[in-house]
């Protein structure tokens, strides 16, 4: 099994650059089976995220050209031979949900198996049939030997005004897709707001789509009969680069974190500069300085963009561990996401948890553990926390990390941490 090996790090230096956002371009892929013309996308990041939605577009019938040195992805779906997702793969990488918008608006049909629930909690995809109905689609819920598959069909789909119960991002994805193609207009209010929301929506008018109002309160597309290929560069993974901001400050280092839009990154900025950490704007990204002085306690509560985001909750947790005073951690997008406490608690972060609150103490001696990934974002936090931990932290199940970070052990050694990544065979 491959494993991290971290020991306490002098406060990191240098220069880091951001890679492209594993959230925008898995629907980016998905996107492109909207066409039967090739579509380009740059600034891919190596992941095995990205490697899992190439195979399940593969299975649909898609030509694949993977280049994982030049970042790049070229994708031809000239015709789609299955709208079939095939289980394993649905199994390995929950987002392959999106791929039912395309397969439905392109095909007609889409049959997927339902992902069921993850470790941070059931995630149902309720709103994205919801949303399919909505625009006229059959939506059944079919049961098998070896688990349910959700199936939606429609001659052609129409456009129609929907309210979402909550603004999710896959449903809002998956219904703007799938809007794209349909006939006549669809508006939907409350959607999700992300910057990968934006650049799906900027993908697809690429390809001749017509959408207004992706980033807003309420989105507006109007369907066409065809879209055509398109080339598109990723956005910065803005987790990704909050995550170094963390490595940066946990070590009191100071580091430029490049490639990336400051302005997706908002409330964790603010968030870090409450608690002490000095940010400063430069050029093509920021310059983070933990400086000497201990960390202020802080209070955090997850929301849908543009409020804190739930993918650096668990990172900036592993952070407040070591600020001096008590700080409190209220998760409320998922309903399960705190499995990285009892982890952090193995190196002597003493959190205690209530339903969605999470109670630090601060003021942590961390220490050197055996600990595990139980999901990517918990596999992050652990290797920050390690980063401060007296001793050696030892992280398995790493897998998780390399579903969404290209080579983290790799660009923190860049920056002067003392860490490897050993395969074990
Ligand atoms: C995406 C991100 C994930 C991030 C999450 C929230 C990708 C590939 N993943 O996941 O990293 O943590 O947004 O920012 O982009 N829900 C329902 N019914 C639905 C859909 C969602 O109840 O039909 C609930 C979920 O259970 C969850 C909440 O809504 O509690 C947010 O989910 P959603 O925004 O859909 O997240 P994902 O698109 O799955």
């Amino acid at each position: 099994m491959t494993k991290i090996f971290i020991q306490k790090s002098e406060p990191l230096r240098g220069v880091v650059a951001i890679g492209g956002s594993k959230n925008a371009v898995l629907p980016l892929l998905a996107a492109t089976l909207l066409t039967e013309e090739p579509c380009v996308l740059d600034g891919v990041p190596a992941l095995k995220d990205v490697e899992v939605m190439c195979r399940l577009l593969r299975s649909f019938g898609a030509e694949v050209t993977e280049e994982p040195e030049a970042h790049r992805i070229t994708v031809r779906t000239a015709v789609i031979r299955t709208s079939e997702a095939p289980q394993d793969l649905v199994r390995a990488m929950r987002a392959s949900v999106v791929a039912m918008g395309p397969l439905l608006a392109r095909t007609g049909f889409a049959r997927v198996p339902l992902p069921g629930g993850c470790a941070i909690g059931d995630r149902p995809i309720n709103l994205h049939e919801k949303g399919f109905a909505a625009l006229g689609a059959e939506v059944r819920t079919v049961r098998e030997e070896d688990g349910v598959c959700v199936e939606a069909s429609a001659d052609r789909l129409a456009g129609a005004e929907m309210y979402l119960d909550f603004a999710s991002v896959g449903a809002t994805e998956n219904i703007m897709m799938a809007a794209a193609l349909a006939q006549g207009t669809t508006i939907i209010e409350n959607p999700a707001q992300e910057p990968e929301i934006v650049d799906l929506a900027n993908f697809l008018n690429k390809m001749g789509a017509r959408i207004k109002g992706a980033g807003t309160d309420v989105i507006k597309i109007e369907g066409v009969d065809c879209l055509r290929g398109a080339e598109h560069c990723v956005i910065p993974d803005r987790i990704e680069a909050a995550t170094y901001m963390l490595a940066a400050a946990i070590t009191h280092g100071n580091v430029l974190v490049d490639n990336m839009l400051p302005n997706h990154v908002t409330p964790v900025i603010a968030k870090l500069r409450e608690s002490g950490v000095r940010i400063r704007e430069e050029e093509s990204g920021l310059r983070v300085d933990g400086g000497a002085k201990n960390f202020l306690a802080t209070d955090i509560k997850t929301l849908p963009y543009p409020g804190f985001p739930t993918d650096v909750q668990p990172q900036f947790m592993a952070f407040l561990t070591i600020a001096d005073g008590a700080s409190t951690i209220m998760e409320t997008v998922f309903e399960n996401r705190f499995m990285h406490i009892e982890q952090l608690n193995l190196m002597g972060a003493g959190i205690t948890e209530e339903g969605r609150r999470a109670f630090l103490p601060g003021g942590a001696r961390l220490h050197g553990a055996c600990v595990r990934a139980t999901d990517l974002r918990c596999g992050a936090a652990l290797v920050l926390a390690g980063l401060a931990a007296k001793g050696e932290t030892v992280v398995s199940d790493v897998y998780h990390i390399e579903r969404g970070y290209e080579d983290l052990a790799g660009k923190l050694s860049g920056l002067g941490a003392q860490i490897r990544r050993e395969e074990e065979l």
